[in-house]
């Protein structure tokens, strides 16, 4: 008995998954992220054993206890990094000083970044796009992605494998113990790649319907798409791969999302009754207290949504601070396409709903009727008014869909 639990797992003729899982990780740069994560480094056993990005610094030993399952670690000759990001390349430059490579590969970008982040001493290989590193036996192309995720970021591909390494794009925040989409449920793979998509790839839509589109004329056979979070898709690609063009596009459906926050109940008032006039109408309703929801549910929410509605008592003459939260989360995640309104409840000053209508314009969010401020508890008028408002909402959106 060696001690070493953890074990590469097969992905492909010549690759291996040796990466690691995190179960316990429930925030990731602010998105909640419920079923955990994985941080996916791939094995290319080649002539020059190439290691395709790194993981998550705590999670070195177990990358590399998984590379030790089948060789000796400083056996590797190369290492690609795809994306810069520290969830990827946090151990590398612990794993270049042990194994010192003969060469570290990454974008022309990548280069520069990887040098910022950890003032390497060892010279990064940039790659230019379209250029192949070669393997000995094998090559790996490697087109630049630009801002999916980061300016850094590139795809690899290894020709003999037909496997695409997609680092941050087509992955998932999903920890589990199957490395491939067809053994795992597939409503949550849609659940999860929605919801990494809605949090991290939505204010990179146009890059990620420029690369769908180029992606036919590249002529790469595909059988494995190998991102650096979640299963690898052995299966279900060219499903994901529509899902994305549909998240890129953002179209509005029928769907519209009533976020608030509350005090002592008036503005929640108000959220119940402009979510009846909007069933009234026709539209599907998600109404989210943030008293109970995170801003990442609202970021998931909204991908198909074509209505975001938003409330807050004034507190200190200011907008509720879980709502300024969301609302800047929101704003940088630069969602398209929707309409909307603002309400809230006030004691004396009332100035909330002033600044909700502010975050909803600098988000080019066209408003629909007047917003409503309620004074200290919304009566029958006033309640009437919201109901009529989600109506309006309702009627619009269904104009803007048919
Ligand atoms: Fe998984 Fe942009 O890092």
């Amino acid at each position: 008995m060696s001690g070493n639990v953890f074990t590469a797992v097969k992905v492909s003729e010549h690759v291996y998954w040796v990466g690691a899982i995190d179960w316990g990780i429930r925030d990731f740069h602010g998105y909640a992220t419920r079923r955990g994560s994985t941080y996916n480094a791939y094995l290319i056993i080649a002539d020059k054993i190439t290691l395709v990005d790194t993981v998550r610094a705590p999670f070195k030993q177990e990358m590399l206890a998984r590379i030790s399952s089948l060789l000796d670690p400083r056996d590797i000759s190369c290492i690609i990094s795809n994306h810069a990001e520290l969830d990827h390349s946090g151990c590398l430059p612990d794993i270049v000083g042990m194994i010192r490579p003969e060469r570290v590969y990454a974008s022309t970008v990548g280069a520069r970044v990887l040098k910022e982040h950890f003032r390497f001493e060892t010279d990064i290989t940039a790659v230019k796009n379209g250029e192949s590193i070669s393997l000995g036996n094998m090559e790996v192309a490697c087109l630049e992605t630009r801002m999916l995720h980061w300016p850094d970021s590139m795809f690899s591909y290894l020709a003999e494998d037909h496997i695409l390494f997609s680092q941050d794009a087509f992955g998932m925040h999903l920890a589990s113990s199957e490395r491939f989409d067809d053994e795992i449920d597939p409503a949550v793979l849609v659940c999860e790649a929605a919801t990494y998509y809605a949090n991290i790839l939505l204010p990179y839509s146009p890059q990620v319907l420029k690369l769908l589109d180029q992606m036919p004329g590249l002529g790469l056979k595909i059988d494995l798409v190998a991102p650096d979070h979640g299963p690898v898709w052995r299966r279900g690609f060219d499903e994901i791969k529509d899902y994305y063009r549909r998240w890129a596009l953002q179209k509005p459906q029928k769907k519209a999302v009533v976020v608030y926050a509350t005090m002592w109940h008036s503005t929640d008032l108000m959220a119940r009754a402009l979510a009846e006039g909007l069933t009234r109408s026709g539209i599907t309703v998600k109404v989210m207290p943030m008293e109970v929801h995170h801003r990442s549910d609202i970021a998931f929410e909204l991908l198909d949504a074509g209505a975001l509605v938003v409330g807050s008592p004034t507190l200190n003459n200011s907008v509720f601070p879980s709502m300024a939260d969301v609302l800047t989360y929101l704003k940088g995640l630069r969602p398209q396409n929707l309409i909307g309104a603002a309400f809230g409840s006030y004691g004396w000053s009332g100035e909330a709903v002033k600044q909700l209508e502010s975050y909803l314009s600098e988000m080019k969010i066209q408003l629909v009727g007047e917003s409503i401020r309620a004074k200290h508890v919304p009566d029958a008028d006033i309640l009437d008014l919201c109901c009529d408002l989600g109506s309006k909402i309702g009627e619009e959106l269904s104009k803007r869909i048919e």
